[in-house]
């Protein structure tokens, strides 16, 4: 029976021990704060930035929303982000995505100073990520590999296999991965034959948005598998890319949804802003 993965209990304790760090940057005068742009009404994205607000709250790290209407202009929004990055008061920078059609969010990212990029998205990040440089770590990724680090999951060289290739997650995973010593392998929708290379993984990763795609027969018997989707039902459940139930008597370890990856992505994000001001 697998060992299930507790991400919202590992992400509580990390959102703790960074409450304490938040005290600490306070003593010197530094408010930690976190600005998030949300552009137009995307449902998802409401719900994420509620929860994002909520852990702010729970760290200690303020928090200031701007919401834009989905029909400006992207020099609006650069005219925003050229604001706060010149905001000594603001550590962190965040651009929810998606932008609504005709916006394009890589140019927002391009336009956040790297040094408030708190999700990592800006080209510099990522190319400090591919060399193993200090710098801001994409949430998800970063969330996984920590994840693996508390449950004491070796990873030299074991085969990661990634089915997913998003900028958010899977390709930044690729490096993180590679960081770690893994051999990484990445499939996507025009891979042939996909279960022939989940089967050889020793940690398996979903990331590709699609309910319950990975199926028992896909994955190697003693497995870690970590399910980074969120997909909503017709009947209003919520379930991942795996089929968790059906994998639990096979694989050696594995992360629910919701309560894995999703609550590790905001307690890393918390963490990047806990970073950025302590910078300062
Ligand atoms: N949309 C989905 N996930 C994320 C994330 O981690 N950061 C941002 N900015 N947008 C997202």
């Amino acid at each position: 029976m697998a060992q299930i993965i507790d991400g919202k209990e590992l992400a509580k304790t990390i959102r703790l021990s960074l409450k304490e760090k938040a005290s600490e940057i306070k003593q010197r005068g530094i408010i930690p704060k976190l600005a998030v742009i949300m552009v137009g009404d995307d449902k998802a994205s409401r719900i994420y930035v509620r929860n994002k607000s909520r852990a702010c709250e729970e760290v200690g790290i303020e928090y200031e929303e701007y919401i834009l209407n989905a029909n400006i202009k992207i020099e609006e929004l650069l005219e925003l982000i050229d604001k706060l990055n010149v905001d000594d008061t603001i550590h962190g920078i965040l651009v929810q995505s998606p932008l609504p059609n005709g916006l394009d969010a890589n140019e927002a990212f391009k336009r956040i100073d790297e040094k408030k990029d708190v999700d990592g998205f800006n080209p510099i990040n990522v190319g400090k990520l591919a060399l193993n440089q200090d710098c801001f770590v994409s949430c998800t990724p970063y969330g996984i590999v920590k994840m693996l680090e508390a449950y004491n999951i070796k990873t030299e060289g074991m085969h990661a296999v990634i089915v997913g290739r998003s900028n958010i997650v899977g390709k930044p995973l690729i490096q993180c991965l590679l960081n770690k010593n893994c051999t990484v392998t990445v499939c996507h929708s025009k891979t042939k034959n996909i279960s022939e290379l989940t089967k050889q993984a020793d940690i398996l990763i979903a990331t590709l948005g699609k309910p319950k795609f990975i199926t028992k027969e896909m994955v190697k018997e003693g497995a870690v598998v970590i399910d980074v989707g969120i997909n909503r039902l017709d009947d209003g459940k919520i379930v991942g890319d795996t089929d968790y139930e059906n994998l639990l008597d096979k694989v050696s370890y594995i992360t629910p949804v919701p309560g894995g990856v999703g609550p590790m992505t905001i307690a890393m994000l918390m963490n990047n802003v806990i970073k950025s001001a302590s910078n300062k």
